[in-house]
């Protein structure tokens, strides 16, 4: 007669999930999830002028660099193996005004970051926002008038941008600004312009976030943002109108969909790659990398497994890959560690 031995065994029928755990090679074997610097795009901030680069005050480990030092870490990115970089201008605040005109000069600060860095790294992508925010007086996405965010002429010129993008080099135009129908529009003029090639990302389910705020001042637009943006972001409590938002931009082309914020999201996430099947990116914020370097500088978590935890989550939720500041960190410990 077999004996139980034990009441555990009596009540898991000795069905036991720890033997998978029980060691280093039994755990390697059983993995589902891995994390590789394949899935890392890499978000970084520009300042205008030459040999700069400054910390941003509230994400400590991460730089504003002028275009001469991007080049540089663009290379040590590549380096490592980091597919592509995601770039965002500090604009001279002399040059903003209230329809973000500078957006559409062919050299302003984004447009020479990409022909910069496309030139002396061309195995790098990189990926262009093309919202309004760093070029207008009040911070927001689109063309401000009588209070409101006009949608359809903030698309238009959304539109006009991504061609410049585009003739500057960049591989892929990633619309932020949640305005309707602009990924048919940017799609049908990159087309008309010959830039079938251009990809686009669409920062699809971008939602009302409080996550946002270390980066707005690190391009300059946390103090001029008048009101909020809840006219045109998700509101944090709708999935099933993110689900929505992200099917229109399908029809409309785009190539890649975008969530943002991220680890509060990943229900987002993983509704969205189940949904449609295409590549989805996650992006990681500046509030979200904050919250974890401020608890790891405190000595409050040991701040590289979370950033590592962090990232493999988002895989874990169907991500294809993670915009993340963190990128050139998870990448050299990937490098060191596997
Ligand atoms: C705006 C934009 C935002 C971010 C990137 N582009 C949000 C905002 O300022 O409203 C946020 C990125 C981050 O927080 O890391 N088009």
């Amino acid at each position: 007669m077999t004996a139980r031995t034990n009441i555990v065994d009596e009540i898991t029928g000795h069905r036991r999930m720890r033997r998978n755990r029980k060691a280093d090679w039994t755990r390697r074997l059983v993995q589902e999830n891995r994390l590789t610097v394949d899935d890392l795009i890499w978000p970084v901030f520009i300042v205008p002028g030459s040999n700069i680069v400054e910390p941003v005050s509230a994400m400590p480990g991460v730089d504003r660099m002028s275009v001469d030092k991007l080049v540089e870490a663009a290379r040590q990115a590549a380096d490592l193996g980091i597919p592509a970089i995601a770039t965002f201008p500090n604009v001279d605040i002399g040059l903003r005004d209230e329809t973000g005109s500078h957006s559409l000069a062919a050299d302003n600060l984004i447009n020479a970051a990409t022909r910069a860095v496309k030139k002396a790294v061309p195995g790098i992508g990189v990926i262009t926002d093309v919202a309004l925010d760093p070029f207008t007086s009040h911070g927001h996405d689109g063309i401000l008038r009588g209070g409101e965010i006009v949608n359809d002429e903030t698309v238009e010129q959304v539109a006009r941008a991504a061609v410049i993008q585009a003739d500057a080099g960049s591989d892929i135009i990633a619309p932020s600004e949640m305005m309707d129908g602009r990924i048919g529009a940017i799609r049908r003029a990159l087309d008309a312009a010959g830039h079938q090639n251009v990809g686009i990302m669409s920062y699809a389910t971008k939602f009302a976030s409080a996550f946002y705020g270390p980066y707005r001042d690190a391009i300059g637009t946390g103090g001029l943002l008048k009101g909020d943006k809840k006219t045109y972001y998700i509101d944090p409590a709708n999935g099933t109108e993110s689900v929505r938002e992200a099917a229109l931009d399908v029809e409309e082309g785009a190539d890649m969909l975008m969530v943002k914020p991220g680890l509060p999201y990943l229900d987002i996430c993983w509704r969205i790659k189940e949904a449609f099947g295409l590549p989805v990116f996650a992006y990681q914020v500046s509030g979200e990398y904050a919250q974890i370097k401020a608890a790891a500088l405190n000595g409050w978590i040991d701040g590289e497994n979370v950033m590592m935890e962090t990232l493999l989550s988002f895989k874990r939720a169907g991500c294809d890959g993670i915009l993340t500041y963190f990128a050139m960190d998870a990448a050299r410990r990937l490098a060191r560690d596997g």
